[in-house]
């Protein structure tokens, strides 16, 4: 604890996933006492690497929680100053989008407000929303930015069958209107595609993706075309700055670089050149788009570059042993 000042108490759901266990670890490390959600804590292999960070084993509580039982997480909430909100599936759904990821999506973050109104302690709740909640819509001008006023358009996103984009708007929207009508301080934070080292033994969904790229499989990327990155890390210390900036508040764009998959692939080639990445994708007929994130720069925060990002990505890959490097990075 030598030089780690100590504060409040604050819930992460969901706390073993690739994004949570990032904010969980700089969460110990600002010196707050966390409170993790998982669905399984019994499984040691899949939560090691939370106890083995830094003030895990004087401040971190591990408590079991089903975004699908109702009042479920009312045991880890009680108490807690924040509550950030991250659990929600990622994955693509097998056969039924609804039950896969449309209701823990939507109802466990209704779920979890519920617990978090019964709160006397409750301060603010941050939500990790996504950037799939603002470009999800083909009717914007491509010359201006898209920033927190835009919301992904549900009927589309039901039209294309892009489930994932659906529960994140269709979860964020339902936060808002819980909030609103109870009084809860929310804020939100808006990733784009999350890149960076991975904590937990198993890669998610995410991760999985960009392993495939890097060893040159198209399918995964094919389908992004043009999209925002963001390094791990930063998606961390932006929930915790809009959590303890009182000035915070509404949705907060979180991402550092828009790149089209071609200029990816290019930048990635000549960093990697042992590495078989793709060289060209298909161009989509998509929409262009940057995003503006003035919203969380204004606050203080400077993003992490592209190539920053992926060299750490890569190089923990590599330490895990799901990549070959044979030559160093240009
Ligand atoms: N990765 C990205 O590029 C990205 C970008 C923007 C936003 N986000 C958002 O970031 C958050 C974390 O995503 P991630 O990429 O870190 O994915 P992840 O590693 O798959 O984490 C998802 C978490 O949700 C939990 N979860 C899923 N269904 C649940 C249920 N029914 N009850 C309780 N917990 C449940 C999972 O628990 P188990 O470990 O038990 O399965 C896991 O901890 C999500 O809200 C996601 O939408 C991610």
């Amino acid at each position: 604890m030598d030089g780690v000042r100590v504060k409040g108490r604050v819930c992460v759901t969901g706390a073993s996933g690739y994004l949570a266990s990032w904010l969980v670890k700089r969460l110990l490390l600002s010196g707050y006492h966390v409170v993790g959600t998982v669905r399984d804590p019994a499984n040691q292999r899949k939560l090691a690497h939370l106890w083995s960070l830094e003030g895990a084993k004087e401040r971190l509580r591990l408590v079991r929680a089903d975004l699908l039982e109702d009042g479920s997480f009312d045991d880890a909430i009680i108490g807690c100053q924040g509550v950030f909100h991250t659990a929600s599936p990622v994955v693509k759904p097998s056969f039924d989008p609804k039950a896969e990821i449309l209701e823990p999506a939507v109802k466990g973050t209704v779920n979890v407000l519920r617990s978090c109104k019964k709160n006397p302690s409750l301060r603010r709740v941050v939500l990790t929303s996504s950037s799939s909640t603002v470009r999800a819509r083909d009717d914007f001008d491509f010359k201006t930015p898209l920033d927190e006023s835009s919301w992904s358009s549900v009927q589309l996103c039901e039209t294309l069958q892009i489930w994932y984009a659906l529960s994140k708007t269709l979860a964020e929207k339902a936060a808002w209107e819980f909030c609103n009508e109870n009084n809860i301080d929310l804020v939100t934070v808006l990733p784009s595609f999350v890149i960076g080292p991975s904590l937990p033994p198993d890669l998610c969904a995410t991760a999985s993706d960009v392993l495939a790229l890097l060893k040159g499989e198209t399918e995964q990327f094919e389908r992004h075309g043009r999209m925002g990155y963001v390094h791990i890390d930063d998606v961390a210390l932006c929930h915790i700055l809009v959590y303890e900036q009182d000035a915070a508040n509404g949705r907060h764009l979180c991402s550092s670089t828009v790149t089209d998959n071609n200029d990816l692939v290019s930048m990635l080639s000549a960093r990697y050149p042992s590495l078989p990445i793709p060289k060209r994708f298909p161009q989509l007929d998509r929409p262009y788009y940057e995003l503006n994130t003035s919203k969380i720069t204004g606050l203080g925060f400077k993003f992490r570059p592209i190539e920053e990002m992926f060299d750490d990505c890569i190089k923990s890959l590599a330490e895990q042993g799901h990549l070959s490097l044979q030559t160093a990075p240009s």
